[in-house]
């Protein structure tokens, strides 16, 4: 294995793309963008900014050779506004100079004559006035209507959740270079670098194969740069295509947060009914998505919402309508969850709403209703091999949390003017793409000469670690040591069209591939060792750099026998494409098997509240896991604790406030408060033992976004806290849930 991610990353030496040194003569790029959220556009005044020192160019949509579009499942958002603008921060202009600051000032001098129309800010309005990019939909299952009369008790709310930030280290950034023959390399900060080609391909009016995209490395994308990176990307690759020089395009902080689109802010109506001891036997939802201006990746979120409408639970009378809203802020798009996490943010604030009003522990109402192995979720697929319950009850043993409550309890008593809030939060992720197409990988293998090993696939590396989890695929597949191997780049002239690095399912799907591909290579190497041997093939197997018989090993070694297949003129290299087995949905009766499993898990966390002040401290959080049989649990836990920690951020202090005009107000980290490290809880995180999922990369689950949906445990654990200084305080509150908003709670 070439140097580990995580060691460049702690020296400093890791590159990103805006460290690519770039070719002499390279220009800088800057982006116009518009200032109102909503306006004709009658003009573009361009003259000032190609006065200004050191700019070169500047290209507007009238420049482009192809299409002017770079939605990635409707073409309906423009590269570049024509005669309207939708968002305040939608690009108008490309400006290139000799530096980027030349380049901002052309940006800066650039004059939009518009006229401004009626902004809709509002997903409730736009859903009224019918502005909405698809017809409703529903989910469901039972018969909601006639569950009703059959409960003990009926309460119904209202709620919100907010959008959030994915606030990627590395801002979006893109480095094109054209090459003698026409054609682009583009280096692209992507999650999705076949979605990137593809829409330099469109926007440049150019064949596919003229576009080669190259990603090392993204510098975190957390959804970010599943769609949005093709506006950068495809910007770059305009510049260097007309320009006929290098074009490196990289977004300032302030830029990427009032440009880039981020998780959408829900709405939701509910209404949740329990039997006598408060099982849940009905639940209805209506999520009011505020989509932002354009389609996006909006109703694949929402689709996401109306899977995990159920959150973890078994309801056996449901329905979950979605209303994709278009308002004048920019595309919301996909961030950690993509959907679910509002869901769940919705069910379990139903679950205190309910708790509340009935008198039955929101405890006992989640107990009860857990999802068990016979059970089917809504959309009809069966919960086989469901953990729910064995990562509840393990939670609650392991963590004492009935002592754990008592102590709570007892503190509560014992301080009038400071609270403590404990809240139990099961989760349920489904994964797979739900767009079916997606659920592919492949992977191409090269061994060389000395034996070593070079390997690529669609997988993007975005810290989340999936690299580390190939190259021990590779090695335990092939038998060699990790030293022997080497993951390069992502490159879409290697492995082409790919799907996204997104739904957490990067290392299942390219990883699957990837012990195909090295499979098949092992196959005709083992045929190889058995002449050279002269023994049967049957027995004989690679282990620890050697050709072993009946697991002992031989005199033969890897490189002999690399060398020796070279000799007889054998490849060495194979390519492999994986698509998982067994998913199928029928859009028509809304149900069928969308996953090839669901991950599990329970976390128990703590808040403490000063109930003058409003101001908490969260944590300590325990969670139990369900991660399947590990492939790297060192890289597990970070993903999980980072996950638990971001999902924090979203439902407490993370704030995004816009003014009148839809322009956001919270553009810096002064402003938007994510949490640091002194905020961040104590988190312990434990894996579900006996959990092997043999759907699952090796038997392991994926675990990229699920434990995000811990982080709503922090809004219960809140609720309980508030609750224990007003218990008359009706606990529909929403989030995110600030200290100025608890302290409303509060004094209110
Ligand atoms: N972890 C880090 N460090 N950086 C990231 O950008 N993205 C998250 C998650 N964990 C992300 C991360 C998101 S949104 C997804 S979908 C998954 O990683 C994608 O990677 P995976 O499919 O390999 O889990
Ligand atoms: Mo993750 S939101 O699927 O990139």
């Amino acid at each position: 294995m070439s140097r580990p991610q995580q060691a460049l990353h702690a020296l400093g030496r890791s590159r990103f793309v805006d460290d690519i040194p770039a070719p002499s003569g390279a220009l800088h790029a800057a982006v116009s963008c518009s200032p109102h959220p909503h306006a004709g556009v009658r003009g573009l005044d361009t003259a000032a900014a190609l006065a200004v020192e050191g700019v070169v160019g500047v290209l507007t949509a009238r420049d482009i050779p192809g299409a002017n579009a770079i939605g990635i499942v409707v073409g309906d958002e423009p590269l570049l506004a024509e005669d309207s603008v939708h968002y305040a921060g939608q690009p108008l202009a490309l400006v290139l100079a000799r530096n980027p600051e030349q380049a901002r000032r052309g940006a800066a001098a650039i004059r939009l004559d518009a006229e401004p129309l009626p902004v809709m800010a509002d997903p409730r309005r736009a859903r009224e006035e019918g502005r909405l990019f698809a017809p409703a939909r529903t989910f469901g299952c039972g018969d909601v209507e006639a569950a009703w009369s059959r409960c003990a008790h009926v309460v119904g709310g209202r709620v919100a959740c907010g959008g959030q930030e994915q606030l990627y280290l590395e801002t979006q950034s893109s480095l094109a270079i054209p090459r003698d023959d026409g054609s682009l390399l583009i280096h692209s900060s992507t999650q999705n670098p076949s979605g990137v080609q593809a829409a330099i391909s469109r926007v440049l009016g150019v064949p596919m194969h003229q576009v080669e995209v190259d990603v090392g490395r993204v510098g975190g994308g957390f959804g970010g740069k599943e769609s949005q990176a093709s506006a950068w990307a495809t910007l770059a690759a305009l510049g260097a295509r007309l320009s006929g020089q290098a074009v490196k395009l990289v977004l300032r902080r302030g830029e990427d947060m009032r440009m880039t689109g981020k998780r959408h802010p829900y709405q939701a109506d509910f209404r949740i009914g329990l039997d006598p001891e408060g099982r849940i036997l009905a639940y209805e939802v209506d999520f009011i998505q505020n989509a932002g201006a354009y389609t996006d990746l909006s109703l694949a979120v929402l689709e996401r919402s109306l899977f995990h409408a159920n959150g973890s639970y078994r309801i056996p009378n449901l329905r979950a309508t979605g209303w994709s809203c278009r308002t004048n802020l920019p595309p919301f798009t996909a961030m950690r969850g993509f959907g679910a996490p509002q869901a769940a943010f919705v069910i379990e604030a139903a679950i205190r709403r309910a708790a509340g009003q009935s008198g039955i522990p929101a405890e006992q109402i989640q107990r009860l209703s857990l999802l068990d192995e016979d059970d089917h979720f809504h959309y009809g697929m069966a919960a086989e091999r469901c953990q729910a319950r064995r990562c509840w009850d393990q939670a609650h043993q392991d963590f004492g949390v009935e002592r754990w409550r008592a102590d709570v309890d007892g503190y509560n008593a014992a301080h009038p003017l400071s609270k403590k809030g404990l809240a139990l939060t099961p989760i349920c992720f489904g994964i797979s793409f739900t767009h079916l197409p997606l659920n592919q990988g492949s992977a191409l293998v090269h061994g060389y000469l000395d034996g070593s090993i070079g390997f690529s696939t669609g997988a993007v590396e975005m810290g989340q670690g999936v690299t580390a989890k190939l190259c021990r695929v590779a090695a335990a597949s092939l038998g060699v040591p990790l030293e022997r191997i080497r993951a390069e780049t992502t490159n879409t002239t290697r492995v082409a069209n790919g799907s996204a690095s997104a739904a957490s399912v990067t290392a299942d799907l390219n990883g699957k591939a990837l012990a195909k591909a090295c499979g098949a290579l092992r196959e005709r190497l083992l045929q190889v060792a058995a002449e050279q041997l002269s023994a049967p093939v049957e027995g004989l197997s690679l282990k620890a750099g050697r050709v072993a018989r009946a697991g002992r090993p031989t005199e033969l070694s890897w490189e002999a026998l690399v060398q020796s297949a070279y000799e007889r003129r054998i490849s060495l290299s194979a390519q492999a494409h994986y698509s998982t087995p067994g998913l199928e949905f029928d859009t028509t009766r809304q149900a069928g098997h969308p996953f090839a499993y669901h991950v599990y898990g329970t976390a128990v966390t703590e808040v403490r509240l000063d109930c003058l002040r409003g101001t908490y401290r969260i944590g300590p959080v325990r969670i139990l896991h369900d991660a399947g049989a590990s492939l790297h649990p060192e890289i597990d836990r970070g993903q999980v604790e980072g996950a638990v920690v971001q999902g924090i951020g979203w439902i407490t202090s993370e704030e995004l406030i816009y003014d009148a005009e839809g322009r956001l107000l919270t553009d810096a980290l002064a402003t938007y408060k994510i949490p640091d490290g002194p905020s961040s809880p104590e988190i312990e995180v434990r894996f579900l033992s006996d959990a092997a999922e043999p759907a699952g990369l090796l038997n392991a689950k994926a675990v990229g976004e699920p434990p995000f949906l811990y982080g709503v445990g922090a809004y219960t654990a809140l609720l309980d806290a508030i609750g224990a200084f007003r218990p008359e305080r009706d606990s529909a509150l929403d989030a995110p849930l600030t200290p100025e908003r608890v302290l409303m709670a509060l004094v209110g």
